[in-house]
């Protein structure tokens, strides 16, 4: 831990994909279906599908995060030369829908409830995926917003994307903690004027952006750590 927070904390947001739900099942199924070339395929899509994101919002041409992840799964099958089946792309899209949540999560969450913090998850996710995950991870009533970029038709990380917690709770930007294991989004929210915590579970160097997480951490457990101020 690098920090305790300076602003009392009252809300904590939580980026969703990577951070609160547990992408890796997307490797094992790729892997299966694409032997040798599932690693490649997961991370590709990926970035692709953050690409197009930003593209998207860059040129005011916005679609919803299922259609993006689509359209980036298609482009990696194709850049790969792998043959993508109606079938596989069902599959795949149908993993996406149905991601475990990391193994800390609800006791983090829980704990986090039992100090009184408000709840959000902010997502570049639409309405739709997100109350499948959150049912799927036995998540239901655990949040008091799931705020979806959706509304505002912008992604991560425009300030419009970023504003719908400070909207949504009523308070300062300053006050929440935002939680992201996607470096960049850390970054995003830091810009924005979050109190951020970036969950940096593969060990990757830190954004060269010229802004850091007020703290980073190797896990969820971290933020109930960066809270009370423990090490
Ligand atoms: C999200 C992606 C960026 O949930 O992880 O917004």
């Amino acid at each position: 831990m690098e920090s305790k927070p300076q602003a009392p904390i009252r809300a904590v947001v939580f980026d969703a994909y990577g951070t609160l739900f547990d992408v890796y099942s997307i490797g094992v199924l790729a892997e299966q279906l694409f032997p040798g070339k599932g690693d490649a395929l997961t991370r590709m899509w990926r970035e692709r599908q953050i690409d197009y994101t930003r593209l998207r919002t860059l040129s005011n041409r916005y679609e919803p995060f299922d259609v993006v992840t689509r359209d980036a799964l298609r482009w990696t099958a194709d850049a790969l030369q792998v043959a993508l089946s109606t079938e596989a792309e069902q599959a795949l899209m149908q993993r996406y829908a149905q991601l475990s949540a990391h193994a800390d999560a609800l006791e983090v969450l829980r704990a986090l409830k039992g100090m009184g913090m408000r709840l959000a998850i902010l997502t570049n996710g639409t309405p739709a995926m997100l109350k499948a995950l959150v049912e799927h991870a036995g998540m239901g009533g655990v949040f008091e917003r799931v705020l979806s970029v959706d509304t505002v038709r912008q992604y991560k990380t425009a300030a419009a994307a970023y504003q719908l917690a400070p909207d949504a709770f009523g308070l300062p930007a300053k006050q929440m903690l935002f939680v992201s294991s996607n470096g960049w989004d850390a970054c995003g929210a830091t810009w924005f004027g979050y109190t951020t915590i970036w969950i940096n579970r593969s060990g990757l160097p830190a954004e060269r952006l010229g802004v850091s997480p007020d703290a980073t951490g190797k896990s969820l457990q971290e933020v109930v750590r960066f809270l009370t101020g423990r090490t």
